[in-house]
């Protein structure tokens, strides 16, 4: 049974009492003579009806409604006026008021009218307990310890809530995109309908198409007789996970656009006209810019992808979640093995924090689940980890090498030379240091000759 509370705002007493004492019987009510002390109370107890007066002391019955608003937009107002503002009424229900009832209070309409409202708010509370026991149930655990990874969830919580933006979720491997993709369906008012999933590095290209969208009987060799629904078709009403997105051949892609843009597609071989609502969210490892640039991917479907654009930081920068998530591993696997795991060593801590994660969280879960099986516990050992340290050198170069950004061109210009011999100075030294001083070494890692690389080394560093 769902309890509601009712916020009752109204400077004269009688009306207070009186609605109360009708109301109390069923609902919850909170009574306040101005809008000051109901503005203080709303954030605090959340009322799922506030029934509010216009003429108000102090701040005015149409302000209140806005301030209120601006606490909750979805909490319903139903405006209480006397008969000769009618004008307010109309404005106060442009700015979003419910409804309004007109003094002097009939009980019987006012609680008519209250019933009425109060029975959007319980489809809609129950639509949020569902969907709460759905995520319960459904999705798997997301461990979010560090700040970047919060603020991708709280971004990611806040977009799922329409049901048809496409959304692209990017990231290096193994940081999770997948499991972010589900995330977006279970807080997505699709949350009840189907998910599913298109790997489209993993089925061939030129199956791609018909496992997308279907054919008709006969429409190619292979074809199964009776025809088959796409994959699009099984995620009506859900959301259609396109993973590995960057594989599309351009001729898929292009279909794919039109379906983005106008919701409608064919069946191969078929000619009636289809229409399903979905959400795609897809998901890449790949620099699109750079496919774009080389014109293998459409610059159009990467925007229509990409209404929404969802970046997950890679492990090693948000390196507050690494503890966290090896310990939910941890368990993960001990309870899955039979073994009874309790904790992580001080040593093996620091190196799994020290660590280059070039394989992200599903790198460390590896790591872990080799831990707990060839681990006796009941802590998880340094030795246990496998992990070989890596050399300064190794790990400067798995992140990506040296890091290089050039001032910007303004209007004061900008002196080319000097920007060159900058970027010159910096990839020499880079050089050296990979190659741990080694002259020649560092001379192949630029593609130049020995001889160049020390000319240009002596000029611009010094001997
Ligand atoms: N925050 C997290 N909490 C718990 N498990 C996680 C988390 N992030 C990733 N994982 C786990 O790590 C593994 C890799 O995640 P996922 O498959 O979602 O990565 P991905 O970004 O899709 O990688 P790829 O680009 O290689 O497809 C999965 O087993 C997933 O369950
Ligand atoms: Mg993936």
């Amino acid at each position: 049974m769902i309890e509601f509370n009712v916020c009752l705002v109204d400077d004269d007493e009688h009306i207070r009492e009186g609605i109360s004492t009708a109301l109390e019987a069923v609902y919850h009510v909170d009574t306040y003579p101005t809008a000051e002390e109901a503005l203080k109370a709303i954030p605090k107890k959340s009322p799922d009806l506030v029934l509010l007066d216009i003429g108000l002391p102090g701040m005015s019955g149409t302000d209140a409604l806005q301030e209120i608003k601006k606490i909750d937009p979805e909490i319903p107002v139903i405006m209480i006026t006397a008969f000769e503002d009618i004008d307010t009424v109309i404005s106060t229900m442009k700015l979003g008021a419910h409804d309004y009832i007109i003094k002097p209070l009939h009980m019987d309409a006012l609680e008519k009218t209250i019933k009425n409202v109060l029975e959007t708010v319980r489809l809609r509370k129950e639509v949020q307990l569902l969907q709460e026991r759905f995520l319960k149930e459904n999705t798997p655990c997301f461990i979010a310890e560090s700040n970047a990874i919060q603020d991708v969830m709280e971004f990611m919580r806040k977009v799922a809530k329409s049901p048809d933006t496409p959304i692209l979720i990017i990231g290096e491997t193994g940081t999770g995109k997948e499991l972010i993709a589900r995330a977006i369906h279970f807080h997505s008012p699709n949350f009840k309908g189907p998910f599913i999933t298109v790997n489209c590095a993993a089925i061939p290209r030129d199956l791609i198409e018909s496992e997308l969208f279907g054919y008709e009987k006969g429409s190619f060799t292979g074809a199964r007789a009776s025809g088959k629904r796409g994959l699009i078709e099984e995620a009506a009403g859900g959301t259609l996970f396109l993973d590995e997105v960057g594989d599309l051949s351009l001729e898929s892609q292009a279909k794919l656009l039109r379906f983005l843009e106008v919701g409608e597609f064919y069946r191969i071989g078929g000619t009636k006209k289809l229409f399903v609502q979905t959400r795609v969210v897809s998901a890449t490892n790949k620099d699109i810019d750079a496919m774009i640039r080389n014109g293998q991917f459409r610059n159009d479907l990467f925007f229509r992808l990409g209404v929404i654009k969802v970046q997950v930081p890679a492990l090693n920068e948000r390196p507050g979640d690494i503890i966290p998530l090896a310990k939910h591993f941890l368990f993960e696997f001990s309870r899955k093995f039979g073994k009874k795991f309790t904790g992580i060593s001080a040593e093996a801590e620091r190196r799994l924090k020290e660590s280059d994660w070039v394989g992200n969280v599903r790198e460390l879960k590896n790591i872990i689940e080799r831990g707990v099986l060839v681990g006796d516990g009941p802590e998880l050992l340094l030795h246990d980890l496998g992990l070989i340290q890596k050399s300064e050198t190794e790990r400067f170069i798995m992140r990506g090498g040296p890091k290089l950004s050039f001032p910007s061109l303004s209007s004061e210009g900008i002196d080319l030379t000097f920007a060159q011999e900058t970027m010159e100075r910096f990839y020499i030294k880079a050089a050296l240091k990979i190659a741990d001083g080694n002259e020649s070494k560092a001379a192949r890692l630029l593609h130049m000759n020995h001889h160049t690389f020390r000319y240009r080394k002596n000029k611009l560093l010094g001997d």
